[in-house]
């Protein structure tokens, strides 16, 4: 474990297990449809090629990416788009892959302006959840795991860009984040 780190909370082998049957439920859900699948980065990044992997058809895949005004460590609702999407989503049936869900306004946002670009379905998966944190009401419609409410590195997530390759998810010493 990285010196960093005060706590293991999902081992490789646990998160492998749960990308797994999440593959096989999305599978099963989607059978018959073409799914885009929206990997928003860079967080999700590593669980988006993971996850894809464990989905038993053939899906097309586009990443965006995002970030919010304000602090890096705290949401503000408004979204800025770094990169976007590179073709319409018109009358798909789209899957977006997150991270975490904290506040929820990043994916509030997300979803509304994908609702709008008149998908035909937007549904989430999202890696982790910090429910006790939450300002507006959205929950996805998979999950991989729920987290108390402290910072989370590893498996693609950061703090200051640091600590996404770690294979395990855990959590981060306050003195590295208060310093
Ligand atoms: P909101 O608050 O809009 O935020 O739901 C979602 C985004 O905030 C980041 N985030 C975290 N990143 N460890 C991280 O590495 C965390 O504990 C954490 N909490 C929130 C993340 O980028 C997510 O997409
Ligand atoms: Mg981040």
């Amino acid at each position: 474990m990285h010196t960093d780190v005060q706590e293991i909370l999902f081992t490789e082998e646990e998160v492998s297990a749960k990308v797994r049957e999440l593959g096989e439920q999305i599978t099963r859900d989607y059978q018959g449809q073409n799914l885009l699948v929206i990997g928003i980065l860079k967080g999700a990044a590593m669980f988006m090629g993971d996850l894809v992997k464990r989905i038993g058809m053939l899906v097309e895949m586009d990443f965006m990416a995002v970030s919010s005004y304000g602090k890096s460590s705290e949401s503000s609702g408004v979204v800025r788009i770094i990169k976007d999407l590179d073709k319409s989503i018109e009358d798909r049936h789209v899957l977006i892959v997150e991270d975490i869900i904290d506040t929820g306004l990043t994916l509030h946002y997300l979803k509304n302006l994908l609702q709008q670009r008149n998908a035909a379905s937007v549904k989430v998966v999202s890696l982790l959840d910090k429910p006790e944190r939450r300002k507006v009401e959205i929950s996805p419609d998979y999950l991989g795991f729920s987290v108390p409410d402290h910072f989370i590195v590893g498996y693609g997530l950061d703090f200051a860009e640091r600590y996404r390759n770690l294979p395990y998810i855990g959590v981060l010493k306050p003195e590295v984040y208060q310093s």
